[in-house]
């Protein structure tokens, strides 16, 4: 069912402004929360920006491995989006656990780095951290390089979304508050304006 995604089409799995999953893993704790402020940032190497509050446990982990996942949840995992965008994973460190294992979230291990791959999402990108403190510091901005990439076929391939044809539970979430999300639309193909002479 998965598949693995051309490197050149990574940042088609984020063109059309989904909210992710971010999720990390360092010295044997694991973690994942939701963004929705992530966008792809460059082609060629495949880049992406994501936005991490300085107090997520989530970026605490991702700035000690230098390597996360940004994971598209879909209809099917709004609630899973919403449960572990609203929790914090420091405190069930602390004893030990995770929200892997307190929400009963599977997951699977990546291609390219040590971040757990959440399963029912309809794609993954595991990312190097480009690391620029004051970015960081100064903005929460946080810049990385895709270095692998899948997507769920049945509602990406050959570069584009399918979510006319694929199932209503495989369409993407984009968040705009307060747990409230969208599903995209139908598909449009765009034409160039004729130039007026
Ligand atoms: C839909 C949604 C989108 C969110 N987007 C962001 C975001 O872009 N950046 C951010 O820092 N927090 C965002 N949050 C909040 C974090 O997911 C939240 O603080 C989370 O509890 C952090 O978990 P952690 O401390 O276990 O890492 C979002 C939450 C939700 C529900």
């Amino acid at each position: 069912m998965r598949r693995d995604v051309p490197l050149d089409h990574a940042y088609r799995l984020m063109n059309h402004g989904p909210t992710v999953l971010v999720s990390a893993a360092h010295a044997g704790r694991i973690n994942l929360m939701a963004a929705a402020w992530a966008m792809p940032l460059d082609f060629k190497p495949p880049k992406v920006a994501v936005v991490l509050d300085k107090a997520t446990f989530t970026r605490e982990l991702l700035e000690a491995s230098g390597e996360f996942a940004l994971q598209l949840p879909c209809r099917a995992s709004a609630d899973l989006c919403n449960t572990v965008g609203n929790t914090s994973g420091r405190a069930l460190a602390a004893d030990g656990s995770n929200k892997f294992e307190r929400y009963g979230i599977g997951h699977f291990g990546g291609q390219a780095t040590g971040a757990p791959l959440v399963e029912g999402c309809v794609a993954w990108l595991e990312c190097r951290l480009l690391r620029e403190p004051h970015l960081q510091q100064a903005y929460d901005l946080f810049l990385a390089e895709v270095v692998a990439a899948q997507a769920d076929e049945r509602v990406f391939s050959n570069g584009r979304w399918h979510f006319d044809s694929a199932p209503e539970d495989l369409r993407t979430l984009h968040h705009v508050a307060g747990g409230h999300f969208l599903l995209p639309g139908a598909a449009l193909q765009a034409g160039l304006l004729p130039e007026r002479s």
